[in-house]
């Protein structure tokens, strides 16, 4: 993957294309997998730095991980217990390895200590420790609440009931993980539903759980600890996080129809499409389906003149990390979009608020933000573009400006593009098959 990678825009992108497997999906098939009896196993698992992180991790848990072939893994799980990790668990540039790994090791009784690159280190770690407390986790962490820390699970974790400040899947997952070992039930209250891969995946291995729609708009999930998992295969799906990048690539550059297939489209990950349907995108779901208990579809995207967007804060969990690729499209449409109530992007692989309009600004694009919002003025025509953007360690930023500058007036540079492993490895290969020009040191051209 290079370091530094400038677009050489102008060109359709046009093509029949796929994706890797769903980050999410992939996480929680390696952890629960872990957790089950029997094997598990996995076909189209996303293989990016990331979701390598954590089936290290569950394998110095004890747990038996073996790959076969691309994307096809087999994990055989540890019910009995699991084993101390031997090293510190490291879990890379992953908020959700560091998160559900935790709430694995605080229900399992087992120590452990987790470290991660430099963004993980600097992301809030307290939402996950508070209630792991609670149950009887013991956390040996910095003032600072961050990375690295040191868990000592609790051998008998107290069941909880937990009412969440914000809408989180991987606080929500974390609980769950730790409650499957507790005696009684768990209940977890969150604000506005967010994925809930976590909660598809248990019922399906057989532990005992509830989800109530509550009137104020949000969800009650309850657990009974103690059940036993029995293993099931898992086919994991195209992750829409990562199909947002050609296919918003494809609304803006003129002359454009591409195609992603087999793509997740459970509605709590699918806020982004509905958004940019409502701004005037052509975008269209064909062949829809269900697998696995997820719906899934292949989505088509023409090119579109853009009106500016206004999604609810409602919305926010279900396109929560679609948040920068969004803010690229609204660069291309026509008005001010306002997105509100996105104060969680601060506390992702990087400050993401600051990051897009710092780096929008780079490329002639007006942005203004504040503790929880921002806007972007777009303009109905192709930004200018030639800015030179840190993707600092966040590889949606690194994938949303390389989007940007292949349809802006002049190239876009990003610096500290190999970041994007960590979620879409074969990213540059996929928009080049689709038509994109990219300038990379490696190709002899200067970037
Ligand atoms: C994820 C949940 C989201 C998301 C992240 C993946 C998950 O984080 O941003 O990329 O797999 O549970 P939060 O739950 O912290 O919002």
């Amino acid at each position: 993957m290079p370091a530094s990678v400038s677009t050489r825009p102008g060109n359709a992108l046009n093509g029949r294309v796929q994706v890797p497997g769903d980050k999410s999906i992939s996480h929680r098939a390696l952890i629960l997998g872990a957790l089950a009896e029997g094997e598990t196993r996995i076909e189209g698992l996303l293989e990016s730095a990331d979701v390598l992180c954590t089936a290290e991790a569950v394998r110095d848990l004890g747990a038996r991980v073996e790959r076969r072939s691309d994307g096809a893994w087999r994990v055989v799980g540890r019910p009995g217990g699991l084993a101390e990790p031997e090293d510190v668990i490291d879990c890379g540039n992953s908020g959700t390895a560091a998160r559900l790994l935790m709430g694995l090791v605080g229900g399992a009784g087992v120590t452990a200590t987790f470290t991660g690159d430099g963004s993980l280190r600097r992301r809030p770690m307290d939402r996950v420790l508070t209630p792991l407390r609670q149950m009887g986790v013991e956390a040996i962490a910095t003032h600072r609440g961050g990375l690295p820390l040191t868990l000592r699970g609790a051998p008998s974790p107290s069941p909880l009931r937990y009412e969440m400040p914000t809408a989180s899947a991987q606080v929500k997952s974390a609980i769950l993980l730790a409650g499957l070992g507790a005696e009684g039930a768990t209940e977890i209250h969150e604000p506005r539903p967010s994925r809930d891969h976590t909660e598809k995946m248990l019922k399906a291995l057989g532990a005992d759980l509830q989800i109530e729609e509550s009137a104020d708009g949000g969800r009650t999930i309850r657990l009974t600890g103690g059940a036993r998992l029995k293993a099931r295969d898992v086919a994991v799906p195209s992750d829409p996080s990562s199909a947002v990048f050609p296919l918003v690539a494809a609304l803006i550059a003129p002359g454009s129809d591409v195609l992603v297939e087999n793509v997740l489209v459970n509605p709590l990950r699918a806020g982004l499409f509905q958004t940019l349907q409502e701004m005037g995108a052509q975008l269209t779901f064909e062949n829809q389906r269900t697998s696995g208990g997820e719906e899934i579809a292949d989505i088509r995207a023409q090119t579109s003149p853009l009106k500016a967007g206004a999604p609810p804060a409602a919305r926010a969990p279900s396109m929560i990390d679609e948040y920068p690729i969004l803010s690229v499209a609204a660069a291309f449409a026509d008005g001010e979009t306002v997105l509100g109530g996105v104060g969680e992007l601060r506390h992702k692989e990087t400050d993401r608020i600051a990051a897009m309009c710092e780096g929008l600004a780079q490329c002639g694009v007006a942005t203004e933000q504040g503790e929880d919002w921002m806007r972007v003025r777009g303009r109905g025509a192709p930004p200018q573009g030639g800015g030179r953007i840190d993707a600092q360690e966040d590889h949606r930023i690194a994938m949303s400006f390389l989007v940007l500058g292949l349809s802006a007036q002049t190239p876009v540079t990003v610096d500290g593009a190999e970041t994007i492993a960590t979620s879409f490895p074969s990213f540059f290969e996929t928009m080049e098959r689709l038509g994109a020009r990219f300038a990379k040191p490696s190709d002899g051209a200067s970037a």
